[in-house]
């Protein structure tokens, strides 16, 4: 089996993501948090440090590409190739957020699948690099997600990665497994699995259900618990809150030394929403910890609950 960290923009930037390499283990692949593709003339991507070679030693990695244009992907991919090495990429189809859709980018294109089978095309017959998608099971409706799968038979991608949720649940209720059946039985593609892993549990049922998968994609469930791909592969070791307590110290670190002390503070305020499952925290506990506006204070507080 093989796990990837799943991409979430504004959370597993290269320094989210070296901390968590250098404290856990299982993770073996990733893909970035989405980069937007222009024509030639209009791309700087000098200043797409998240996908900078000396960002991303430790494991495999693959940018993630978002937009709709045939010739921009080509543009895109032959410059990041060029300038930082890379063979692979991955398209988002599947972001769901509004200004997004609005534009026919990440899960807007899904109801067009001409437009998707032009882009796969140019890119799978214009370029010689590995190209792989990322989608949900459609934006509105089901039908679309299986067409867009059927046309892709048709083309030598990687893999593709699917979320099973319409982008009109955003992050919302379940994963319609009853749809990912229907998709795992039309593809002769890869698939790796994307939602709601969140435990042991979890990951037996679906390896249950799946048995040709091999590749399992953990978002949020690594934010909960940072040592769930090791729970996964039965390596877990040592004392989870000391190791914790170092991952959370190296990653603070991180942050500030590169964003401000407030910056750093608005940060780890968002995953102390995923931190407080793990360290079992109140939801009035969690509310104190984030009405903090002052750092020493917010750090003290939040490194008495890692280390409690
Ligand atoms: C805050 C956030 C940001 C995300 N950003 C991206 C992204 O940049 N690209 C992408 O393909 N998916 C993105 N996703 C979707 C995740 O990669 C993943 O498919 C989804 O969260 C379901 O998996 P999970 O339940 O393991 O988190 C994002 C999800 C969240 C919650």
């Amino acid at each position: 089996m093989r796990i990837w960290l799943a991409p979430l923009h504004g959370i597993t930037n290269y320094m989210f993501r070296n901390s968590l390499y250098r404290q856990v283990g299982g993770i073996d692949c990733c893909v970035t948090p989405f980069l937007p593709v222009q024509e030639t003339a209009k791309l700087n991507i000098r200043n797409w440090r998240d996908i900078w070679p000396k960002n991303n030693t430790d494991i495999l990695t693959i940018p993630q590409l978002m937009g709709n244009k045939p010739a921009h992907f080509v543009d895109t991919m032959r410059m990041v190739h060029d300038m930082y090495g890379y063979e692979a990429f991955n398209w988002n189809i599947g972001c769901p957020v509004a200004q997004v859709v609005r534009r026919r980018r990440g899960c807007g294109i899904m109801p067009d699948a001409d437009a998707v089978e032009a882009v796969v095309r140019t890119v799978t017959t214009q370029t010689p690099f590995r190209f792989s998608v990322k989608m949900r099971l459609g934006l509105k409706e089901p039908s679309e997600g299986l067409e867009i799968l059927e046309r892709l038979n048709n083309y030598p991608l990687d893999f593709i990665v699917i979320h099973p949720r319409l982008g009109t649940q955003m992050y919302e209720g379940e994963p319609d497994l009853d749809q990912m059946d229907l998709l795992y039985q039309h593809t002769r593609h890869r698939l790796i699995y994307s939602g709601d892993l969140f435990s042991l549990d979890d990951y037996l049922k679906l390896q249950n259900r799946y048995p040709k998968i091999d590749d399992w994609m953990l978002g949020r469930g690594l934010l909960r618990n940072p040592f769930l791909a090791e729970e996964l592969k039965g390596c877990f070791s040592g004392d989870a809150k000391q190791r914790f307590s170092k991952y959370y110290q190296l990653w603070t670190q991180e942050l500030l030394d590169s964003v401000k002390e407030r910056s750093t503070m608005a940060k780890l305020k968002e995953l102390w929403h995923y931190y407080a499952c793990f360290f079992k925290l109140s939801p009035e506990q969690l509310q104190q910890l984030l009405r903090i506006n002052d750092w020493e204070q917010f750090f003290d507080r939040s490194l008495q609950f890692v280390r409690s």
